[in-house]
């Protein structure tokens, strides 16, 4: 989906990045991850609850300060180098670059959420940081931005030292990821009909100026979905939007779905 060249055996299918995290982490044995600050809501848990503990790395506007890993007790970092989560920027090639030499330098490794790479139509797209370092990264995908977060549907692609552990580890707590659905994507994507749904959507979302926050900056992560409300949105449906942004409405007045 985003152009990661992977071997089919070292992909692990999950349910969305949030389920990646918690067997990579019990895969790593209690090790102290790396997290972007201000990142995604509830990583910390997930790794607190699967053993491990986490270390906030500031984020500037060229990304995450991956320098500051150096000659800390990091065994992970975990990052959205394409479109960092919240504050939309793009990590800088010179952090970019630092990111593998880091993690073979420590045999630290890189956790790459590249939750929305999809949907790249404000800037020129970066290539996934797997490509530099394949056997230092873990990369992650997920359908929650394409097509819907209720579905639980992820990707994993792992190196080779890593995989079975992961396997073993996520096989022990759910025995495998729901099959259907799987076999929903792969019938979408065989067909072509997955393709043609990214293009009109990202026609569409590229047009949502709803989106943005009146200053200006990338509303990342609040992609509008056509699913009924209760099963597409994170957001509680009593929830205010936050004073500085505007909303769009999950079925925007006179829009109509992209269709397939
Ligand atoms: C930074 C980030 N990572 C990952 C995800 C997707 O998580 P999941 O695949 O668990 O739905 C999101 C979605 O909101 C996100 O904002």
């Amino acid at each position: 989906m985003r152009a990661v060249a992977a071997d089919p055996e070292r992909l692990v299918i999950c349910a969305g990045f949030t389920q990646a995290l918690s067997p990579l982490t019990r895969a790593l044995g209690a090790p102290v991850m790396a997290l972007e600050d201000p990142g995604l809501a509830d990583r910390d848990r997930t790794i607190a609850t699967a053993g491990g503990s986490h270390l906030p790395i500031p984020v500037d506007a060229i990304g995450a300060r991956t320098g500051l890993l150096t000659g800390t007790s990091a065994s992970a970092m975990v990052v959205t180098p394409a479109h960092q989560f919240p504050l939309g920027v793009t990590l800088a090639p010179s952090r970019r670059s630092e990111l593998p030499s880091w993690a073979a330098e420590s045999g630290g490794l890189i956790i790459e959420d590249d939750y929305d790479a999809e949907f790249r139509y404000d800037r020129q797209p970066v290539g996934a940081l797997r490509g530099l370092a394949p056997e230092h990264v873990a990369y992650t995908g997920t359908a929650s931005k394409t097509l819907a977060p209720a579905l639980r549907l992820g990707w994993m692609v792992l190196p080779c030292a890593l995989l079975d552990a992961v396997v073993q580890t996520k096989h022990d707590r759910d025995l495998g990821s729901p099959a259907l659905e799987q076999l929903t994507l792969a019938r979408l994507i065989d067909s072509g009909a997955y393709e043609r749904h990214l293009r009109r959507a990202r026609r569409h979302y590229s047009h949502a100026t709803a989106l943005q926050p009146r200053d200006g900056t990338t509303a990342s992560g609040a992609t509008p979905c056509w699913l009924p409300c209760a099963i597409t949105s994170r957001r509680p449906r009593s929830a205010a939007p936050p004073p500085d942004c505007t909303w769009s409405s999950p079925c925007p007045a006179g829009s109509t779905p992209p269709r397939s």
